[in-house]
C-alpha cells in the first residue's frame, strides 16, 4: 500500500438478527476482516475522545462494527451500539421541525458519556422525489437542531435515503 493511498475507515451499524452463538464474529474472522477490527477494549468509554482518523489508520483500526444486540458485547466482543452512540428518532416521527429527540434505545442526545452522535433524517416510506427536499435545507435544519440537542455536538454519522439526491435550494 502506498503512503498516499486514501485511508478508508468503514463503520457498520448492524440491525442484528444473527442468533447463532459467535455466528457474526465467525463471518468477520473467516473473511479476514479481524485484521482491521477496532477492538472494544480500545473504544473510548465515558465520553472520552475518539482517536484521530490518522491514529486509527496507523493502528489499522479501520473497521468499526456495532451491533443492536446488547449481549454480544460480552459474548462476542462486538460493540453494542448504544453504549457508544446517541441517536435521534428515525422515520416520520424524527422529521418534526425544530425537534430532535433520542430514539428509544439511545441515551438522551446530550448525554456525553456516549462520544458518537448519529443523526437520522429519512421518512418511514422511502421516496426518491421527496429526498430532494429532505436532503437539502431540511437536512441542514435538522443537523443544526440536533447539534443543539446533543450538547453542541455535530453528528459523526448522518443517515438519509437516496444520499446522492439533493437539490441545493435555499
Ligand atoms: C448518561 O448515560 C449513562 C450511561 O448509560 C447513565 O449512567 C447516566 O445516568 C446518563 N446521564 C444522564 C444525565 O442521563
Amino acid at each position: 500500500m502506498s503512503e498516499h493511498s486514501l485511508p478508508v475507515i468503514v463503520t457498520l451499524f448492524l440491525e442484528d438478527y444473527v442468533q447463532t452463538p459467535n455466528g457474526l464474529s465467525k463471518v468477520f474472522r473467516e473473511a479476514g476482516l479481524m485484521n482491521y477490527w477496532y477492538p472494544i477494549s480500545q473504544m473510548p468509554r465515558n465520553g472520552q475522545n475518539w482517536p484521530l482518523v490518522q491514529d486509527m489508520v496507523v493502528r489499522n483500526f479501520r473497521l468499526l462494527v456495532f451491533t443492536s444486540m446488547e449481549s454480544k458485547e460480552k459474548s462476542e466482543g462486538i460493540a453494542y451500539q448504544w453504549n457508544y452512540v446517541v441517536e435521534n428518532q428515525y422515520g416520520n416521527d424524527g422529521m418534526i421541525a425544530r425537534s430532535c429527540v433520542n430514539r428509544e434505545e439511545s441515551s438522551a442526545l446530550n448525554n456525553k458519556s456516549k462520544s458518537l452522535v448519529l443523526v437520522n433524517y429519512f421518512g418511514s416510506l422511502p421516496s426518491k422525489q421527496l429526498a430532494c427536499v429532505h436532503n437539502s435545507q431540511d437536512l441542514i435544519n435538522i443537523l443544526q437542531t440536533c447539534h443543539n440537542a446533543a450538547g453542541e455536538r455535530w453528528p459523526n454519522f448522518v443517515a438519509v435515503d437516496f444520499y446522492k439526491v439533493n437539490l441545493n435550494y435555499t
